[in-house]
């Protein structure tokens, strides 16, 4: 070494972290954080009367299952080893009513598709179901209304408690209530034991912010909302509200949380790690993804490269669990 570099005069600068940056095998082996296939929940959309699956516009990538194009999809997670799929039903427009009737219909999309799913992949993949009202109600809130057209929050409850048992009896794993409802866990739980279904988890939705990036789910499930959900999803200014929302549905009897959406709320998801002593998951939601999948197909990003980034991010603020409509493909990649 040439004796005037700096490190032959006396060792500056005394540590080089670049070191361990040197190959592409260096990194791996020192990489803190790595995402697994099984780390992975993989949201899917089955819609009601369809022969082709229709593609989701706003979503490059994601369509509208039929019946038999989603038991495909649940046969390729389990091939890819993915965690888990989540499903949402997307009934005909005219079998929407006030208080969504076709979500606790034992012949509603949702629990005709758990049942095929169940009956294509049995315990080899777990399946979660939406536990919510949206979907399937003619005005797209979350719960049902009062006569003032507030979304009343008890009246709401039992709804779900009803929808839980259905959807439980058509062989969901887990349950992932994502209305925001106060007590929500607590009564769909009680509402499950009663009918007997002990082993069946809930996924709550803990901290739920009322998102603008929630855009082209709406696209994705036919929404008919109009007006938006601020009564009930967290405003996007708090993060001590979490905190509360934790311990409600912890000591409600939730068997895991997450933070929805992601990325613009990794500092709630890492203040729950920091917390929590149950498995905790990171919904990176519809708008996310299409904001990198738009940006991509203008060619203004590398779309692997930001797929794979994104996802060890998760993992990096303390996520176990990502809900990502990447799940299969980056499986793949993994
Ligand atoms: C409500 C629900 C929503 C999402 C999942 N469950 C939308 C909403 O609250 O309006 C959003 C998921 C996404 O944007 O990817 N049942």
């Amino acid at each position: 070494m040439n004796s005037e570099h700096p490190a032959a005069a006396g060792g500056f600068p005394a540590a080089r972290p670049r070191r361990l940056r040197t190959t592409p095998a260096m990194r791996r082996m020192v990489a803190e954080h790595r995402v697994h296939p099984a780390d992975l929940i993989l949201p899917v959309f089955v819609r009601d009367g369809i022969s082709e699956p229709v593609p989701v516009s706003s979503m490059p990538g994601v369509v509208q299952h039929t019946r038999e194009t989603l038991k495909k999809t649940a046969a390729e997670a389990v091939r890819a080893g993915v965690g888990a799929i989540m499903i949402y039903g997307v009934p005909k427009e005219e079998d929407k009513d006030a208080v969504g009737s076709c979500g606790t219909d034992p012949d509603g999309i949702l629990q005709v598709a758990l049942r095929d799913v169940r009956s294509e992949v049995g315990d080899d993949l777990v399946v979660m179901s939406d536990l919510c009202l949206d979907e399937t109600t003619d005005h797209g809130h979350c719960g049902v209304l009062d006569a003032d057209g507030r979304v009343d929050n008890d009246a709401t409850l039992e709804r779900y408690a009803q929808m839980a048992c259905v959807q439980a009896e058509a062989g969901a794993h887990v349950l992932g209530p994502s209305g925001m409802m106060d007590g929500q866990i607590g009564h769909v739980r009680r509402a499950l034991d009663e009918a007997g279904h002990l082993d069946v988890s809930m996924f709550a939705y803990t901290a739920k912010y009322s998102s603008a990036f929630y855009g082209p789910f709406r696209e994705a499930v036919g929404s008919s909302l109009k007006g938006d959900r601020r009564t009930y999803q967290q405003d996007p200014a708090n993060s001590r509200e979490s905190l509360r929302e934790l311990s409600l549905d912890l000591a409600e009897g939730a068997d895991m949380v997450m933070v929805k959406p992601g990325l613009p709320y990794l500092d709630v998801l890492r203040d729950f790690a920091d917390r929590v002593d149950v498995p905790l998951g990171a919904y990176h939601i519809s708008g996310e993804y299409s904001m990198v999948e738009a940006a991509a197909q203008n060619g203004w990003i590398d779309r692997d490269a930001a797929m794979l980034e994104t996802l060890t991010s998760f993992k990096r603020a303390g996520a176990d669990l990502i809900l990502t409509y990447w799940a299969l493909e980056a499986a793949g990649k993994l």
